[in-house]
Order: structure tokens, then C-alpha cells, then sequence
């Protein structure tokens, strides 16, 4: 298993994700177990590209529950359709908010936070299993490469459900 996870913010977004893609893949084989798996993801994803907060939550219910994360304490509980992430699970579709204050119903877990990206992981029936939450400290931090590259760490996390 690979240890030190180092990738550095001078190259171009894009070789980051490519990088990042590789070392989740080497992190997840040959282990089954999901808890483990998810933990490591999110420590790759927190300490590979210096997200503010990374984490995931688990579909249960009418609910998410806080699963594994890196960051500062968060939300326990959210409701489908509530905030973001409620949001992306309702709508079964990734979600970039650019000023998490101009986003309605927006749930504050830290004040810190001012924009994120939000991703639906699928199950094999294609329903909701999970959401990817990533937050950063700065406005508009999130694009299109971003979410490229994320959707292909969800691709990743599909594959080990
Ligand atoms: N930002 C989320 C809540 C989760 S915390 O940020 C970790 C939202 O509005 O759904």
C-alpha cells in the first residue's frame, strides 16, 4: 500500500486529478472492506489536493449520515433536498455552488466554507448511495476540470460498493 500521499499544487489541474485517479486506485486494491476503502479516499482526496473539507455521506432513509471525512467536525444529519448536498441527491446530479451564500437553504457546517462541489455516487441501480461533499475556504473554487476529476474518483468508489 502506498503511504505519503504528494501532489504538487504547481502542476495544471488536470495532471492533479490524473494523479490523484492513480494513487486512489492503488489505495482501494485489493481491499474490500468499504469503511476502510472510503477513509483512505478521503484522506488521499484531503491531503492530495488540500481540500478545505472532504467527506461523504451515506444515503440512509429520508436522511444522509456523516461518513468518513478530513476536515473539521460537520453535520451529523441532513435531510433529502436540504442544503447542497440534500440538493445533489434529490436531483441525482453533481452540484457547484460558486457562493455557498447565494445558495438557498445552503447548511453551514463551518463558516469557513464559501464554495463546493457536491457528487452523487451511484449504486448499481443507478439510485443514490452516497454523496462526495468538497469544500473550500475560497469563492468559486470549483469548476469543470474539477468536476471531470471527481467524477472519476466517483467512478472509482462505484466500483468498490
Ligand atoms: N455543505 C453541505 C453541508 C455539509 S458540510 O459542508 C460538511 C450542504 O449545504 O449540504
Amino acid at each position: 500500500m502506498s503511504g505519503l500521499i504528494s501532489i504538487s499544487p504547481s502542476l495544471p489541474t488536470t495532471e492533479r486529478y490524473l494523479l490523484l485517479e492513480e494513487q486512489v486506485k492503488a489505495l482501494v486494491y485489493g481491499e474490500e472492506d468499504l469503511i476502510a476503502n472510503l477513509s483512505n479516499i478521503m484522506s488521499a482526496l484531503k491531503y492530495g489536493m488540500n481540500y478545505f473539507w472532504v467527506g461523504i455521506y451515506t444515503v440512509a432513509g429520508d436522511q444522509l449520515i456523516l461518513g468518513p471525512f478530513q476536515g473539521p467536525v460537520a453535520c451529523t444529519r441532513i435531510l433529502k433536498g436540504r442544503g447542497v448536498c440534500g440538493a445533489c441527491w434529490e436531483r441525482n446530479q453533481t452540484i457547484i455552488v460558486g457562493d455557498v451564500d447565494k445558495f438557498p437553504g445552503h447548511i453551514a457546517c463551518s463558516s469557513s466554507t464559501k464554495s463546493e462541489i457536491v457528487l452523487p455516487v451511484r449504486n448499481k441501480e443507478g439510485e443514490v448511495a452516497f454523496v462526495l461533499d468538497v469544500d473550500s475556504t475560497n469563492l468559486h473554487d470549483f469548476d469543470a476540470e474539477d468536476q471531470k476529476g471527481l467524477e472519476k474518483i466517483v467512478t472509482i468508489i462505484e466500483s468498490i460498493l
